[in-house]
């Protein structure tokens, strides 16, 4: 039995409370926020719950084992750093830190207290995203044309951080998942349209390795609501919907190859249809959260290291990172090479400061 506790039950915190309280592998101890208010209606719903709004309460009670962190993200670092030095295997939702250099340290204290860092990018523990993968790398798939994202909603808008950081770190994290390979340069242009300090809409494109591009767009003033990955490939097209619960993947069995023209041999090229049937392969309805939830409980009990580690989360950093660069940069491309002399490409400027970008352990 691990003993827990949860740091934050606002919009997203409750949600933990719900699965810590019903998974038994797991005994939920203590609820921490700082917000009183806040506090009395998880009583009310959970009597049996001891709460607080001191998290040192929480880190020094050595009978706790875990911790999930679900504060708004400036306050991550600091409470991530205080729950592995006091000795706590931590959860912490997306985005890890605010910064490289944040990122960097939890990941250093993380191994040097050899405790679990474990970053709640949820849409990795989604089976709609699991079966994606799989079927974007099966030969029948041919190969990866582009991947494009798309993320829109009526808020939630967040002071502390922008739609990139909130909405974006999923699909940097989907993207990888998908590729298998860092990502090699990101350009990024974007908008304050409701004139505060954060970007609400934006536009940004990664490339991959083989001039593979991916497209992300973010926005949370849009009023659809929409949760789309597409991957296009040379004989297939396939749509993941997180909001279509009844064909949540569709394969399009169609794509389009171009072949030298052996007739007209003048160096010119033929193009090749493939048009052929629509499927929608079966989806095991499991909820993302708790799959995240059971998984981070399974790496304790076993000391496996989580699909979303810390080293993953602060890949996912670094690429917000340059994203806010490239943006600084009026969308100039933000090379993700890892050496920091300036690319020879004058539209490309180098990350400064950064180590190679490295993928999913
Ligand atoms: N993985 C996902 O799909 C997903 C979805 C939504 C939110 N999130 C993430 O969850 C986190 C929280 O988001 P939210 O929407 O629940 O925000 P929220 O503002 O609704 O809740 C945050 C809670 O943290 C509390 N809090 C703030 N600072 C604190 C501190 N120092 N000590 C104790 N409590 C503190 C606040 O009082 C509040 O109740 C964010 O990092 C967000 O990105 C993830």
């Amino acid at each position: 039995m691990i003993n827990t506790a949860i740091i934050g039950c606002g919009y997203w915190g409750i949600n933990y409370v719900r699965l810590l309280q019903e998974l038994p592998q797991a005994r939920l101890i203590s609820v921490c926020d700082e917000y009183p208010a806040r506090l009395k209606s998880i009583q009310q719903r959970f009597p049996n719950l001891t709460v607080t709004t001191q998290i040192e309460e929480i880190f020094n009670r050595p009978e706790i084992d875990a911790v999930v962190v679900a504060t708004p993200a400036v306050t991550h670092y600091k409470i991530v750093k205080r729950g592995l030095e006091s000795k706590k295997h931590v959860l912490v939702e997306k985005p890890m830190a605010t910064s490289v250099a944040e990122g960097e340290s939890l990941v250093r204290i993380s191994d040097h207290y050899n405790k679990i860092l474990m970053v709640g990018l949820t849409f990795l523990y989604n089976p709609g995203i699991e079966m994606l993968r799989d079927l974007v790398s099966e030969p029948e798939f041919g190969r990866i044309y582009y991947l494009h994202c798309t993320r829109t909603n009526m808020g939630p808008i967040r002071q502390d951080v922008s739609s990139i950081w909130d909405l974006a770190s999923h699909d940097l994290a989907i993207c990888n998942f998908i590729m298998k390979w860092p990502p090699i340069w990101v350009q990024a242009n974007g908008g304050r349209i409701l004139n505060h300090q954060q970007d609400d809409v934006a536009f940004i494109t990664i490339c991959y390795p083989g001039d593979v591009l991916a497209n992300i767009h973010v926005s949370w003033i849009n009023p659809s609501k929409v949760r789309q990955v597409v991957v296009v490939g040379s004989q297939r097209r396939i749509v993941f919907d997180d909001l279509d619960i009844s064909e949540r993947i569709r394969i399009f069995e169609k794509g389009i190859e171009s072949k030298p023209d052996e007739v007209n041999n003048f160096g010119e090229f033929k193009f090749l249809i493939h048009d052929g049937e629509i499927r929608s392969p079966k989806v095991p309805v499991e909820e993302p959260l708790r799959n995240q939830v059971e998984h981070f409980l399974k790496c304790i009990e076993t000391g496996c290291n989580p699909i979303s580690n810390g080293r993953v989360g602060l890949d996912n950093v670094r690429l917000l990172s340059a994203i806010d660069q490239s943006l600084s940069h009026n969308g100039t491309r933000i090379s993700l090479d890892g050496d920091n002399r300036v690319a020879t490409d004058s539209r490309t400027i180098a990350l400064a400061g950064s180590t190679r970008y490295s993928s999913a352990a």
